[in-house]
């Protein structure tokens, strides 16, 4: 089918059954209009706390909010008609208990209009993804580089390299048992997702991983050229509306410069125009 013709959001239990078959397509946005263009050709639109460093300046995703991510879920929400919307759980917002998890995620879906959240960890947030699910909150969980604990990880480091790759694996399988409907894969060597992809019945979604992933995410704003402060080796860019916007904002400040701007067209006369017949 194509993307247009598409009639209804999928729901969880539809991504779920994506699985081993054509390639989910996610993709973050923060506002309305991004993602009324993300809308027809995706799945999955995720209101990823990456918002925090692609639209507020923030130098990680610590700082972000759950009153800035249901802001942004929000105007997400009217952007979309087509696609599962996705709400992240953000930094201090779901770690402490199930309990606080539960209130948390509920306060997202209930306030953004989202179908599920997202939240990071394996198997130390299986127990909380248990809660979660078995009281009708769908999650997508994120695994390998968590972008939540750069402190502890030291960076954004691949994961599961060596002797780290059972523990991802772990991870993979404490995630699927709790009853996530996917988990994202961010920064996993390919071999290793692949083994992950091929081990659990639920959707990878890769980020740096592998195409044999059964869907793939990229931050929008990366792969549009708009976020250029770094440019991660897996943000594959298919536009460069950054350099676009530059060129166009100096070829205003140029025109503005030499009186140029506005034109004749631009500026109203003195009479008003006759009413047309
Ligand atoms: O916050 C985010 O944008 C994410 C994706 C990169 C998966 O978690």
């Amino acid at each position: 089918m194509s993307a247009t013709a598409k009639k209804k959001a999928p729901m969880p239990a539809d991504i779920l059954a994506r699985k081993g078959g054509e390639p989910l397509v996610c993709l973050t946005a923060y506002s309305t209009p991004i993602a009324r263009l993300t809308d027809p050709h995706c799945d999955l639109v995720l209101v990823g706390d990456s918002v925090g460093m692609v639209l507020h300046g923030l130098e990680s995703t610590l700082g972000v909010t759950m009153d800035m991510m249901i802001m942004h879920g929000r105007a997400v929400r009217r952007g979309l008609e087509h696609a599962l919307m996705v709400m992240d759980m953000p930094f201090g917002s779901y770690e402490e208990s199930p309990e606080q998890a539960f209130r948390n995620a509920a306060e997202l879906m209930r306030e953004t209009g989202a179908g599920a959240v997202k939240l990071e960890g394996g198997v130390e947030m299986e127990e909380t993804i248990r809660f979660l699910t078995s009281r009708s909150i769908p999650v997508m969980a994120h695994i390998g580089l968590t972008p939540q604990a750069i402190n502890t990880l030291g960076g954004y480091k691949v994961q599961g390299r060596g002797d780290d790759r059972a523990r991802v694996m772990a991870d993979a399988e404490a995630v699927t048992r709790a009853g996530a409907f996917s988990v994202v894969l961010e920064k996993v060597p390919a071999s290793l997702s692949d083994e992950i992809t091929a081990a659990i019945p639920i959707p990878t979604i890769g980020i740096g991983a592998s195409a044999g992933c059964d869907g793939q995410i990229l931050v929008v704003d990366d792969m549009l050229g708009l976020f250029t402060a770094f440019k991660p080796k897996f943000a594959k860019r298919y536009g460069e509306l950054g350099q676009a916007a530059d060129e166009a904002i100096a070829a205003y400040a140029a025109e503005v410069r030499a009186r140029s701007f506005p034109a004749p067209e631009h500026v109203f006369g003195d009479a008003a125009p006759e009413a047309k017949t």
